[in-house]
């Protein structure tokens, strides 16, 4: 029998390409997978197509969005899941969903080899590997671009040649990857790290500088999860959406930073994740009045092992797991309501509301109505700063001998 191999299919010009190239290099079949996850643009249909088009002989789309949404971009809010304190882990969330249909195809379609359309320089290759590994250990790994040569010129030359269905003029300059939880570009002329982004490279967000009319929104909660917005109940997919919509309009969003790869290259990457961004800004807020102050100062050091676990590929590892039981302990009391203002490139917050909240006017207040018995801080002080006073003696006293 014929081999099979699985390969993860954009519908752009590698992927096009790498179904014949895999055939001519392998004598393999080669199926098409397309999986959604909320990454709009052409139809998956189109996509479905073309894949056939160019010769696959099964082509296959998986509508992932609500499990991406749930499942993927869900424990990224509940862990404020920003690594380097900036990148919403966009393209490292959505790498292991697509594992997940790539394995789950392999199995149906009886092939023995999982194909993507990395380089050899980037995160996703590794991602990509490593889940199907853990998912698919039998599997074997290619990588046509990484592996087999495909260079952007051969696949071009190639396209041709064969009269493939895909357009091969088109230049873009950019590597952009994109799903719900948004949008990262790379490459050409933001190689140059002192260079600007120019604006033709945004399409999720509207330049901040011109915003319209501020847009007040009240965002609703319940255990770290959104559920209602301005009142209207949505779906985690709903929430996602409707604020790229909004944060979107008000340029809220955009970030520009120069990241640490797991191959140990420093690269430049700007994203856009309107929505993803004021989600994580109002569910932190709501997170400061829910969550008691020793475990969100804990918390905030384990978010950001999460998050730095995600970005390298251990999306499946049992430390990830393991510090996901810890976050999901810290959000049983973040429900409640935030109102925030989208409005020139931020989402401010400027008001929260909760039943479960931590905040007690009576001790907070400085009016009447006071509750906290101010003789207490005194002696509080004195014990508390003992330790460092008595070490502070030792050093006078070990200076002066
Ligand atoms: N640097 C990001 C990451 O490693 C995004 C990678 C894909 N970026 C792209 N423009 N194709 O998660």
């Amino acid at each position: 029998m014929t081999e099979r191999i699985v390969l993860a299919y954009s519908g752009g010009l590698d992927t096009s390409v790498a179904i014949g190239w895999i055939g001519e290099a392998t004598g393999a079949e080669v199926i098409a997978v397309a999986v959604d996850v909320g990454q709009g643009g052409e139809s998956l249909e189109t996509i479905r197509q073309r894949a056939l088009g160019c010769g696959a002989v099964e082509a296959y789309v998986a509508d992932a969005s609500d499990e991406f949404a749930n499942e993927y971009c869900m424990p990224t809010l509940k862990a404020n899941g920003l690594y380097q304190g900036h990148y919403p882990l966009v393209s490292a969330i959505s790498r292991p969903v697509i594992v997940k249909h790539l394995v789950k195809a392999a199995r149906e379609f009886g092939a023995t080899t999982v194909a993507h359309g990395c380089t050899g320089k980037g995160n996703d290759q590794v991602r990509f590997e490593v889940g199907i590994q853990t998912l698919g250990p039998d599997l074997k790994c290619i990588a046509p671009v990484r592996d087999l040569a495909l260079t952007r010129d051969k696949a071009i030359a190639f396209a041709e040649e064969k009269g493939l269905p895909i357009e091969t003029t088109k230049k873009n300059p950019y590597s952009i990857d994109q799903n719900v939880w948004g949008r990262a570009v790379e490459t050409g002329y933001l190689e140059d790290i002192w260079n600007a982004p120019t604006k033709d490279i945004y399409d999720y967000t509207a330049t901040p500088e011109f915003p319209p009319a501020p847009d007040e929104v009240t965002i609703s909660f319940e255990a770290g999860v959104p559920v209602a917005i301005d009142g209207v109940k949505v779906t985690p997919l709903q929430a996602i959406k409707e604020l790229n919509r909004r944060a979107g309009a008000q340029g809220v969003g955009r970030i520009d930073v120069v990241e640490d790869r797991l191959v140990g290259i420093k690269s430049r990457e700007i994203y856009e994740a309107p929505g993803a961004m004021a989600l994580i800004t109002a569910h932190k807020h709501l997170e400061d009045i829910t969550v008691e102050r020793e475990q969100a100062r804990f918390k905030a050091t384990v978010g950001q092992r999460w998050s730095e676990l995600v970005y390298d590929g251990q999306w499946f590892s049992p430390l990830k797991r393991s510090l996901e039981a810890f976050i999901e302990d810290t959000q049983k009391y973040v429900s409640g309501d935030i109102r925030m203002t989208l409005h020139g490139g931020q989402a401010i917050v400027n008001g929260r509301r909760s039943d479960t909240s931590l905040y007690d006017f009576n001790l907070a207040t400085y009016d009447t109505g006071d509750t906290f018995d101010q003789s207490q801080a005194k002696g509080f002080i004195e014990l508390w700063g003992m330790s460092a006073k008595v070490a502070s003696g030792r050093d006078i006293r070990v200076a002066g001998q």
